[in-house]
C-alpha cells in the first residue's frame, strides 16, 4: 500500500452542514488530509461529536446559514487561526417547502430560498475578504440534480439549486480578479438523512426509509448502487485541490448517471421506442411480397 495523499496540509477549510451526511464526510476527508477544518451547523451536539471523533484538526462553530450575521461571524472566527480561509464548502441544507407552485405560500418560498440560495450567496460574500490573499483559494457550493430539471425534488428546492448553479458561474467571474475559483457539485440521490429529516422520520423507520431510498435510486440509474456521502466529498476535495487549478465556474454531477436518460437508454433489457419500431419494421419486411 502506498502513502495516502495529503492534499490540504496548512489549509483552512470551512464546511457548512458539517454535522451530517455530505458535510460530515467532507469534514472527515479534509481533516484526514491535513486541513484545519471549521465545521459549522445548527446541530451543535452532533456537530461537536463529529468534530471530536475526526482524525485531524476540526473546530465546530454553531452557525445558522439562514442568518447572514451568523455566516459573517463564522468566516471571521474561521480566519482567526491562520489569518485567512483557503476553501469554503457552502453545503448546509434541507428539503425546504414541499408545496407545488400551485399552492406554495410566500413565507415557505422565502424560507427555502434563504436556506438554500441566500445562504450560499452570503457564504461567498463573507468569505471573500478572508480568501483574497490565499494562493489556490477555492469555493465549492452544493447544488443538486434538481437543478438539471424537474422531477427530482420539490419546486422551491429545485429553483434554489438551479440558482446555486448560476450563482456559482457569476461568482466565478466576479472573483477571478482575486484568484478565487468557484465551482459546484450536483449530488444525485445520496444516502443521508436529508429525506427522512425533512419529514420528521427518525429511529428505526429512518434506517428503513434510507435503505429503501438507496435501493430505489440504485434501480433507477446506470450505476446500480446507492450514492454515498463519500462520493460527493471526493468531488469537493478535487475541486478544492491544486489539481483543479484550471477549473472554475462549472459543476460536477455526481449522480450515478441518473440524469442521463430513461432506463432503456442504458439497460439492454428495457425496450425503448426504437426497439418497438425495429420490431414493426421487421414484421412489415416479413409480410412484403417478393418481386420475381
Ligand atoms: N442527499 C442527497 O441526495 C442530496 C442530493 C442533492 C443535493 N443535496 C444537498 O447536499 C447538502 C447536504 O445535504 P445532506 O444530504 O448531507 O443532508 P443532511 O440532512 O445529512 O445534512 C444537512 C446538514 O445541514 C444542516 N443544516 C440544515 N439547516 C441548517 C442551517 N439553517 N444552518 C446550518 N446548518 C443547517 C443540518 O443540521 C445537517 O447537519 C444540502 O444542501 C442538500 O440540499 C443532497
Amino acid at each position: 500500500m502506498g502513502e495516502r495523499a495529503v492534499r490540504f496540509s496548512g489549509k483552512t477549510v470551512v464546511v457548512t452542514g458539517g454535522a451530517s451526511g455530505i458535510g460530515a464526510e467532507t469534514v472527515r476527508l479534509f481533516a484526514g488530509e491535513g486541513a484545519d477544518v471549521v465545521s459549522a451547523d445548527i446541530d451543535e451536539d452532533t456537530g461537536r461529536r463529529i468534530a471530536e471523533e475526526c482524525e485531524g484538526e476540526v473546530r465546530f462553530v454553531r452557525c445558522d446559514v439562514t442568518d447572514p450575521a451568523d455566516i459573517e461571524a463564522l468566516m471571521n472566527v474561521a480566519a482567526e487561526a491562520s489569518g485567512g480561509i483557503d476553501t469554503v464548502f457552502n453545503n448546509a441544507g434541507a428539503g425546504g417547502a414541499r408545496a407545488s407552485i400551485a399552492e406554495i405560500e410566500p413565507d415557505e418560498w422565502d424560507r427555502t430560498m434563504d436556506l438554500l440560495l441566500r445562504s450560499v450567496a452570503f457564504g461567498i460574500r463573507y468569505a471573500v475578504p478572508h480568501m483574497k490573499d490565499r494562493k489556490g483559494a477555492s469555493i465549492v457550493n452544493t447544488s443538486s440534480v434538481a437543478a438539471v430539471g424537474p422531477g427530482y425534488a420539490p419546486t422551491a428546492y429545485s429553483v434554489a439549486k438551479a440558482g446555486v448553479l448560476h450563482l456559482t458561474k457569476v461568482a466565478a467571474t466576479d472573483l477571478a480578479q482575486f484568484g478565487i475559483r468557484v465551482n459546484a457539485v450536483q449530488p444525485g440521490f445520496i444516502n443521508t438523512n436529508i429525506f427522512t429529516a425533512s419529514l420528521g422520520i427518525g429511529g428505526v423507520m429512518q434506517r428503513m426509509a434510507n435503505n429503501a431510498i438507496a435501493q430505489m435510486s440504485a434501480n433507477a440509474q446506470p450505476v446500480p448502487r446507492g450514492g454515498q456521502a463519500s462520493d460527493i466529498a471526493e468531488a469537493v476535495a478535487y475541486l478544492a485541490s491544486e489539481a483543479a487549478g484550471f477549473v472554475t465556474g462549472t459543476s460536477i454531477l455526481v449522480d450515478g448517471g441518473i440524469t442521463l436518460g430513461p432506463r432503456h437508454s442504458w439497460d439492454p433489457e428495457e425496450p425503448g421506442l426504437f426497439d418497438a419500431l425495429d420490431t414493426m419494421a421487421n414484421a412489415q419486411q416479413g409480410q412484403e411480397p417478393t418481386a420475381d
